[in-house]
């Protein structure tokens, strides 16, 4: 499988480094790339072929992954703009929504929409993933195989959908660090050394996440389980309750979705460029 990625910045690097570990060959991939800095860069650290523009060589490739600024992809899909053929269209860019993405290349239908997040970066992200009508079984299992080289993948119906995801995964991990920070900053006031009330915030969270990853049990039977009657953790819990913590969370959320909505409707609308 050849892959070409559009855009060869942090996020490409980071899954074609994944892919590499998985097995795929250096010979395999290539990266178009303004940014010579940034070609020089893949070339060096991951053998893969660059360009500085889309060429034939570049678009003869199986899979083409729109891996750049989603305020840059209108730009850098001009110059591809009815020169696709049977290639698998996969954009992780955030927001751009694939019927705009289809409009910029002339008519694509080949087309999977991917919603990645940072700690992508370290091999342990969570992508959203949606198909247009017209991806088959093997472009759905090439599109994840790309995005599972740097995490785990959820595949929703609806491109909708993907509003929700980028509220809750996408922004997710800035919402893990503030509330690291509100636990590290607790444990300051009581008392506690700050490089200590931070050790202890992050490595609780890490390996609460991944106990909840590995159990059969969900996060509620979870948390019942450490909550003993009259103990430390249910008078903690009990303020979250009063305080309607959940509630607050899940309003914060809805916030983040209707502003990828309205996001993706201003990036794909351009008042200055004609379709
Ligand atoms: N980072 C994440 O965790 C994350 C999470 C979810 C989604 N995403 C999405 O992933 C995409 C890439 O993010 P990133 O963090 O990898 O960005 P990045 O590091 O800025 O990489 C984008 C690269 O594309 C280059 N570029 C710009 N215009 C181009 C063109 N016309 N042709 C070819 N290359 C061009 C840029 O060069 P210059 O720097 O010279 O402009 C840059 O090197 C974005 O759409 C973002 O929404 C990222």
């Amino acid at each position: 499988v050849k892959i070409t990625f559009i855009g060869g910045g942090n996020m490409a690097a980071a899954m074609i480094g994944g892919l590499l570990e998985k097995g795929y060959a250096a010979r395999e991939f290539a990266a178009v790339e303004i940014s010579a800095q940034a070609r020089e860069r893949l070339a060096a650290r991951y053998a893969v072929r660059v360009y500085d523009r889309a060429g034939p060589e570049a678009l003869a490739c199986d899979v083409l992954v729109l891996a750049v600024k989603p305020q840059d992809m209108r730009r850098a899909l001009e110059p591809l703009r009815g020169r696709l053929a049977q290639q698998l269209v996969v954009s992780i860019a955030a927001g751009l929504r694939l019927g705009d993405i289809s409009r910029w290349l002339g008519g694509h239908a080949a087309l999977v929409r991917a919603m990645p997040n940072t700690p992508a970066l370290i091999g342990a992200g969570i992508a959203g993933l949606y198909a247009a009508p017209e991806v088959g079984a093997e472009g759905r299992a090439r599109a994840e195989a790309v995005l599972a080289a740097v995490g785990a993948t959820v595949w929703v119906e609806d491109e909708a959908l993907l509003d929700p995801v980028t509220a809750l995964s996408g922004s997710g991990p800035a919402y893990v660090f503030y509330f690291i920070e509100a636990l590290e900053q607790a444990g300051v006031a009581l008392g506690l050394a700050a490089a200590d009330a931070r050790k202890l915030a992050i490595q609780t969270v890490l390996g609460a996440a991944r106990l909840a990853a590995s159990s059969d049990d969900p996060p509620a039977v979870l948390r019942e389980r450490v909550t003993s009657k009259g103990g430390t953790t249910e008078a903690a819990l009990k303020v979250f309750a009063a305080e309607a913590v959940a509630a607050r969370i899940g309003k914060a959320i809805e916030a983040a979705s209707r502003r990828g909505t309205e996001l993706g409707a201003q990036l794909g609308s351009d008042p200055g460029g004609k379709d």
